[in-house]
């Protein structure tokens, strides 16, 4: 299977084709969404949420990605692989950013690095980039901003806001990022930005003029109840399956009608 490149994902845009893009955290989900033929994988901070039970994607660290994004990219031939950047692996200075961007590249195996922000880390995706390191920008609700956006809200709803949010998505075009995701903003404006920008747009709550879509994979397949955005289009009830399968076993046990003579040994 040949290995999608960035040059591949913006020339989707090119051609009008759609990019589809899931988080995966682990080797079998990456190898399952592989298979059935993604086009990206993130491996998204999102982690910190859905797999490590935090409240939120601060806590996560470089460490945590790295062991994350080595287990995505051992089960992925096909897409390509996007690891994000943790708070404050970029935002101190710019040494630090190029120092983990490329720890993201070489002990991760990642092809590209994602990190949150706008006109106010240009000079990062920059530095990022002439390390020839392909940076992903994500503007508008940007997860490690939660206290300054006072929780989780959509971004860009006032009109000043959102002419905010269109300078932010061209200072990332502007500073080499190859393509930019927007959270969490008014369809109209996803739209507005996708026809003002080159590089491909993929959207999540942000509705459905983006060049692509991303979402959680266990928001998707519910897999964690902790809350549902409305943005979320559940495809399989995954949580029901687990808790039917672990309580027929328990119940195997206790009536000691597992294991069976087929399980056991002479
Ligand atoms: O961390 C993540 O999973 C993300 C996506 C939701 C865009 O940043």
């Amino acid at each position: 299977m040949k290995q999608r490149t960035v040059l591949d994902i913006q020339k989707m845009k090119v051609d009008g084709e759609k990019i589809a893009v899931l988080t995966a955290y682990d080797y079998p989900f990456a190898r399952l969404m592989d298979a059935a033929g993604i086009d990206i994988i993130l491996v998204g901070d999102s982690v910190g949420s859905v797999v490590s039970g935090y409240d939120n994607t601060l806590p996560v660290t470089m460490e945590e990605m790295l062991y994350h994004t080595r287990a995505v990219v051992r089960g992925t031939q096909g897409a390509l692989v996007v690891a994000d950047m943790p708070f404050l692996s970029y935002q101190v200075d710019l040494r630090d950013a190029r120092f983990n961007a490329g720890r993201l590249v070489k002990e991760g195996g990642a092809q590209a690095v994602k990190l949150e922000g706008g006109t106010n880390v240009a000079e990062t995706i920059r530095a990022i980039v002439a390390m020839d390191i392909p940076v992903v920008g994500h503007i508008g609700l940007t997860p490690q901003s939660i206290h300054r956006m006072g929780g989780f809200r959509v971004q860009g709803k006032q009109e000043e806001q959102a002419r905010r949010l269109l300078a932010d998505a061209k200072a990332v075009e502007a500073a080499g990022a190859f393509a930019v995701v927007l959270e969490g903003i008014p369809a109209p404006l996803a739209q507005e930005i996708t026809a003002a920008l080159s590089i491909p747009t993929i959207g999540i709550g942000a509705g459905v003029h983006c060049d692509g879509q991303v979402l959680v994979i266990h928001d998707i397949l519910g897999l964690c109840e902790k809350y549902s955005p409305k943005f979320v289009k559940r495809y399989a009830d995954v949580s029901g399956i687990i808790s039917e399968g672990i309580q027929s076993y328990i119940t195997d046990v206790k009536e000691g009608s597992f294991p069976g003579p087929e399980h056991s040994f002479k």
